[in-house]
């Protein structure tokens, strides 16, 4: 059976471990770090900065203070080398490899340096995890493995067509991370992330996620745009979801539940009409003309698909998951986090 997430909190507090974290500097990777120094665990930061500053790394910092700061060694360095993975898999229990180009745009505009970090990048990471006789680790996946296949909710043996070469890459991590299993008997977990959002999510850039554009667009006084009428949907996330997700599948003792693939969503859709009304509203709770603010619909993105929702049964009967935050909670908390830190897209 496994155990809940305050079982497991308390057990990680007793007996801590020594975590690597793969794009440490990211959206999701500082969260992971943030929680597992509250945690008392001790974590080896892997980034190249290639599509973050330290700003996140920043805001860790000053959020879990110096003594805890102080179990974190972050390496400046890249995945595309394998001697870099080397030195950081030394010593270390567990593995969260969050390291990735993003983005369905950035992929087509430059399909070779998503495949670079996101295959190659990945390949040397399970090389030296292996090697270094590492037991647990955990990849982050992509729902966007679900391409053109038509079927609502997803599950997770049913996948279509890739729609992108950044879906290609995350194909291809859990293609390399079963002949692992099969070749070396390595396990890998995969986590098929659906659409997170949260604190600190970057809003700026050709390649931001819709959530932080949005809010930064608002308070920017717009314009907003919607591709396509509006009416895609989405499973989106809330980050503490995901956070909850990992430390789940990265320490079960289940061995059915290891060296899967998981959905990680709340498990509801959301248009982005809708959610583009959930924003504005909490934006002019406190900037009241941005409910003025109409959005500009525009032709549909290649590449993106029309709906996604997440069946998380898997998750939830092998490791326990049980997301605590909907997509308006999420956005309550996400919309603090704007509302206090937004300067301005430059
Ligand atoms: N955010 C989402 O909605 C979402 C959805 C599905 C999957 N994912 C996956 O989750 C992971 C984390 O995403 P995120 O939203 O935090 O993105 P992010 O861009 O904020 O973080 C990724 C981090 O990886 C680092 N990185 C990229 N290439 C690297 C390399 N070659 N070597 C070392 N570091 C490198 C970047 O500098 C960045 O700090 C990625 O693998 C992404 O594909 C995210």
């Amino acid at each position: 059976m496994a155990q809940s997430l305050s079982q497991l909190k308390e057990q990680l507090r007793a007996t801590p471990q020594r975590w690597l974290i793969t794009g440490v500097a990211g959206f999701i990777g500082s969260h992971l770090l943030e929680t597992l120094l509250n945690l008392g665990q001790e974590v080896v930061g892997l980034d190249n900065f290639s599509t973050i500053d330290g700003n996140n790394l920043s805001h860790v910092k000053m959020a879990v203070g110096e003594e805890r700061w102080r179990r974190f060694v972050f390496v400046e360095g890249d995945i595309r080398h394998l001697d870099d993975c080397r030195r950081v898999c030394q010593s270390v229990d567990i593995v969260l490899h969050q390291a990735a180009l993003g983005s369905v745009p950035r992929s087509i505009e430059n399909p070779l340096a998503t495949h670079e970090s996101n295959i190659d990048g990945f390949l040397n990471m399970l090389i030296a995890a292996k090697d270094a006789g590492i037991s647990r680790f955990v990849y982050a996946a992509s729902s966007s493995t679900y391409g053109d296949h038509p079927g609502l909710p997803k599950v997770e043996s049913v996948i279509g067509r890739p729609l992108s070469p950044y879906a290609v890459t995350k194909y291809v991590n859990e293609l390399y991370a079963n002949v692992f299993d099969r070749s070396y008997h390595f396990k890998a977990t995969g986590l098929r992330y659906f659409n997170v959002f949260g604190p600190r999510q970057n809003p700026a850039g050709a390649y931001a996620a819709v959530i932080p554009k949005w809010f930064a667009g608002l308070l920017d006084g717009g314009p907003i745009h919607i591709n396509g009428d509006g009416e895609t949907s989405r499973d989106f996330c809330f980050i503490e979801n995901v956070i909850q997700a990992n430390l789940l599948a990265a320490t079960t003792d289940n061995p059915a539940a290891q060296g899967e693939i998981y959905n990680v969503a709340f498990g509801q859709s959301t248009s982005l009409n809708r959610l583009f009304e959930m924003i504005r509203t909490l934006v002019a709770r406190v900037h009241p003309h941005c409910q003025d603010i109409t959005p500009i619909y525009r032709p549909f993105r290649p590449g993106d698909v029309r709906h996604s929702l997440a069946s998380i049964e898997k998750a939830q009967s092998l490791l326990n998951y049980a997301p605590e935050f909907d997509v308006q909670q999420g956005l309550a908390i996400a919309a603090d986090w704007y509302l206090q830190t937004h300067r301005g897209t430059p």
